[in-house]
């Protein structure tokens, strides 16, 4: 009997050299089992620290811990074999130092085995970006409306409505290209700020909120299948599960309540 090859991972330089081409599927995900089924369609799946919102029900991103999206990393990793893992960088572990992106970014790698990390800002993360990439971890950087910054940004409001403000946008997704990020998710902006960054980059750009101007699509998960109360305007929806569960839910209760349900004397002879 043969021994079977191992599964590869796709690798965050192999979504790297997808700029320009087949456009890049990704998903996020939060748990091994739906993980799974998205492993088999994702180029990469993301843990994001959305997860605080969308399966915690926090109002922001701003309250994840570290040790939330490490457990929620570990989940994914285990359930799936051949996207590359991105696991997110919550608020407050990567801003104040290089040094402390680090220790975490480190922390997260080793702990989950993820094959990248994400963390969000232009600019102003470009040198912890390229402290990071020299030290072995691939860096996924996130511009545009980045939702740690809602307080300073005063709400998740679509950027780029005014074109003054392009400039700085198209310097920060150059800032975070030269400074070796893998990937850049471009979320919440305008269609021509989309197009004109993507042009301007070297590396994919994923767009969520940004339009078809973009290397690849990403959506939260439970925002695309409608288990997600507060969906973006922006999101389409592929499969409306909210419903199909309470159905569900609702003809359990109904069951149980007739005392039809199974029990293990008919279920187990
Ligand atoms: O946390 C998250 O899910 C994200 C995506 C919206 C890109 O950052």
């Amino acid at each position: 009997m043969s021994a079977q090859a191992p599964i590869r991972r796709i690798t965050a330089p192999q979504i790297r050299a997808r700029k320009g081409g087949e456009p890049i599927v990704s998903l996020t995900s939060y748990h091994a089992h739906t993980a799974a089924i998205v492993d088999k369609y994702a180029d990469f799946i993301l843990v994001g620290d959305s997860l605080g919102m969308v399966m915690h029900g926090m109002d922001s991103t701003i309250g994840v811990p570290l040790d939330l999206m490490i457990m929620h990393g570990k989940a994914v990793v285990r359930g799936t074999q051949r996207a590359l893992i991105v696991v997110d960088m919550p608020f407050g572990t990567y801003e104040e130092s290089p040094q402390m992106a680090f220790r975490n970014a480190a922390k997260i790698m080793k702990e989950t085995a993820c094959g990248a990390v994400k963390l969000e800002g232009g600019a102003r993360m470009a040198e912890t970006i390229r402290f990071l990439s020299e030290r072995g971890i691939p860096v996924m950087a996130h511009i545009g409306l980045t939702p740690q910054s809602v307080n300073t940004m005063g709400g998740f409001k679509v950027q780029g409505r005014d074109e003054a403000a392009w400039a700085s946008h198209i310097d920060d997704a150059v800032a975070v290209a030269e400074a070796g990020a893998f990937a850049l998710v471009v979320e919440g902006v305008v269609e021509e700020l989309a197009d004109r960054i993507t042009a301007a980059v070297d590396i994919p750009t994923i767009g969520i909120g940004a339009s078809k101007k973009c290397d690849g699509q990403i959506l939260v998960l439970e925002d695309m299948l409608g288990l997600n109360p507060r969906v973006p305007k922006f999101v389409k929806i592929y499969g409306d599960l909210g419903p199909a569960i309470e159905r569900a839910v609702s003809a359990y209760a109904e069951e149980v309540k007739d005392r039809s349900f199974p029990t293990p004397d008919n279920v187990y002879k």
